[in-house]
This record gives C-alpha cells, structure tokens and sequence, in this order.
C-alpha cells in the first residue's frame, strides 16, 4: 500500500530522493518499522479479542482513559472492581455501582466482559478472613459469593477467572484460607456453582508464572487436565504474562503453547512487560528499552496468535498506560510496562502488537 506514494514522491522530487541515496550528509536514523497509522486499532487489528483491565475510577474521570479504552479494546477487564472485597464487603451487602458501570461502557461500546476474580486468596474482606462458620458455614459462603456475582452479571460477564492463583510457585497447591477451610478440591466446586449460575459463562483457572517457572506451570497443567478429565465445567486457562524483557522469546512461546495443549482457551489475562526488573530508582525509558520492550510484545502477540483460532480467547493488557501500572507502586521504583505512556499516546510497544496482528 505504502510504495507507491514514496514512488511518486521520488518522481516529483527525483533530486532530492538522488541524493539520499549517493549519501547525504545528514545522519538518518536507523530504519525503524512503520508506526501505525493512527486510523488502525488494536480491536480492528487482531482477529481475536483485544482487552484492557480498566480502573473504573479513571474510566470515569480522565477522557483520555476511557477515548483509549473504547477505541482500541473489545474485551475489557475489571483491574479491581470484580474482586471479592470490592463486590462484596460485608456478608449481608454488595456493591455493584463500579462494576455495573464498567459492564454499561463496555455494551455501549460494543466490548466483551472479562469477570476477574470469584475466588481468590487476596482482596479478601475482613468479613471473610475473620468468618468463625465451620466447613458448611465456609461453603455456604463461597457458593453464595460465587452464585450471587454470576447471576447478577449473567448474559453480560462473558467468562470468569474462578479461581486465581491457588499455587505457589513450588508448585504446591497455596495454603490459603480456602484451602484450609474447604479442603484441596474447593477449586473443583467453585468451577461447578460458577457452573450453575450461569451455564453459558466459559470458565477460567488464572495464573501467574508459565514462562518462567516450570515447576508451577507443571502444576497448574495437572490441575486443569485433571479438572477437565473429571467432567467439571473449565472451559479456559489465563495465562497473567506479568513478564519482563529478560524473559526469552522461546519461553514465552513455550508456556502459550504448552497451555493450549490443555485443549482450553488461552487466556493472555494480564499481559505487562516490566522493563526495570532491578527496580533502579534513576531508571529512564530510553529508546533501546522503547526498542526491546517492542521486540517483546511482537514476540507474545504472535506467538498467541499462531495458536489455533478456536483458542484464541483473547490478549488482555493489566490497565492502559504507563501512569497506571500496578508494577511501579509494587517495585516502587520507575517503569514503562504497558504500550501506551502517561500521556496514553502509542509507545513502540504497540507498534510492535500491531505488527503481530497483521
Ligand atoms: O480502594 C482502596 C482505596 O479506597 C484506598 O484509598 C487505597 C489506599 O491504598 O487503596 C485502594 O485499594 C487498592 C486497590 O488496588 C485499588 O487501587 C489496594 O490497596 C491495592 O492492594 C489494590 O492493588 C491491586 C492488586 O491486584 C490487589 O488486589 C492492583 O491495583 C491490581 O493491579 C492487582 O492486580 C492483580 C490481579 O488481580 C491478579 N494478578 C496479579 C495482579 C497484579 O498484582
């Protein structure tokens, strides 16, 4: 598409075109990719599903936030307001204002919603952590909890992450206050009244770690075939991708590859690039990290994309710019994780995922 107007161009001005190519003085910089003309987006791009996690605080208040959000996503994640304590702070209340309006913006804006997260061993109420029932009392909450939230989001949640982060990164199944008070198998039983609330919702276990542990990732395989093997209702596997520059490309490929032999649909739930990993306070984001973080997001987007299309469920980036990452409040130090920069103009990054997508 592009040659023939640079052709024309070269016609028109045959002198100066000449003269570039004898060798002009003047330093040209390295030959770079295309960026992308800003009439694409990443929904228009990718034949699968694009997705953000949206912090419903800036969707609301900053209009570059929500301008980004509803021109470049199709699938949309709630960052924070889906989580137990914010869904459900007491036994007897729920909160469902920030949610239901992340699920409105997204059905204006013709936008899939991803649910995140039923049970999980973080973001819990003190109600819950403090709970004195004993084993019924303790199911009786996990199913109320999950049946309650599906059917208040049924036909407008797509899929749920049921279960987040149950392992530890040994591989052993995480001692949390599920597993002690339910036993090991509660993941299979909040797959079922998950199941039962909402039969047409796919089913997701979430995690973090595939491409670079393999000893989790091991672990998690075996749950979810065992899950699958037994007839309880998982449709999908996440795969976080909370992951860095110094994570090789063939690591990268091996755990989406290795998590779509599950026969699952694959999840890139909460995909960020982490470009500081020492945490150096004096960190800048200079052009060759700009440069290698698109290398990374090029490599992870094809590699999703060479996954089968029935397993495609989607690539979801954890929030939008770089001002508002998780990773520079977790490290406490600078860093540029996500394609779009603080001011939510497109970084290298993107370029890079567009590339894959084409
Ligand atoms: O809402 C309160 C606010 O009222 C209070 O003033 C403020 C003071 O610190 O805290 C606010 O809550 C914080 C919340 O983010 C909203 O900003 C919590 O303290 C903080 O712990 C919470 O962090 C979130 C974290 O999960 C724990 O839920 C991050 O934003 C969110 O990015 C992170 O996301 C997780 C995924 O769910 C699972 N995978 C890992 C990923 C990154 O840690």
């Amino acid at each position: 598409m592009k040659p023939l107007p640079v052709l024309v161009l070269c016609l028109l001005l045959l002198m100066q075109c000449g003269k570039k190519e004898s060798g002009d003085a003047t330093p040209t910089p390295a030959p770079t990719s295309p960026k992308t003309p800003p009439s694409t987006t990443l929904r228009q791009a990718a034949p699968f599903p694009m997705g953000a996690a949206v912090n419903i605080n800036l969707l609301k208040t900053r209009a570059a936030y929500s301008s980004v959000v509803k021109t470049e996503y199709n699938s949309v994640t709630a960052e924070n307001a889906m989580k137990f304590g914010a869904l459900h702070p007491s036994e007897a209340v729920y909160t469902w204002t920030d949610a239901d309006y992340l699920v409105e913006f997204a059905q204006q804006h013709n936008a899939r919603v991803h649910g995140h997260t039923l049970i999980w061993y973080k973001s819990l109420p003190n109600w819950v952590t403090n709970y004195p029932g004993n084993t019924a009392a303790w199911e009786n909450l996990m199913k109320t909890h999950i049946q309650t939230v599906v059917a208040h989001f049924k036909g407008k949640v797509a899929a749920w992450d049921v279960v987040n982060e149950a392992f530890e990164d040994d591989g052993q199944l995480r001692n949390s206050i599920w597993r002690q008070k339910l036993g090991v198998d509660y993941i299979a039983r909040a797959f079922e009244y998950a199941h039962q609330a909402d039969p047409a919702a796919l089913l997701f276990y979430n995690d973090y770690g595939h491409e670079y542990n393999l000893t989790k990732r091991t672990a998690i395989l075996d749950l979810v075939n065992n899950l699958k093997s037994r007839g309880i209702p998982i449709h999908g596997i996440g795969l976080q991708m909370h992951t860095s520059s110094n994570i090789a490309n063939a690591n990268l490929a091996n755990a989406i590859q290795t998590a779509a032999q599950t026969g699952l649909t694959v999840h890139l739930a909460e995909l960020d690039i982490a470009m500081n990993r020492d945490g150096v306070a004096t960190a800048t984001f200079t052009p060759a990290l700009a440069a290698a973080q698109k290398d990374k997001y090029k490599a992870v987007v094809q590699a999703f994309k060479a996954l089968p299309a029935a397993q495609r469920y989607g690539i979801t980036t954890w929030n939008v710019g770089d001002a508002d990452t998780w990773v520079r409040g977790y490290c406490s130090c600078p860093d540029w994780p996500l394609p779009f920069d603080e001011n939510y103009q497109r970084k290298p990054a993107y370029d890079g995922m567009v590339e894959a997508l084409h």
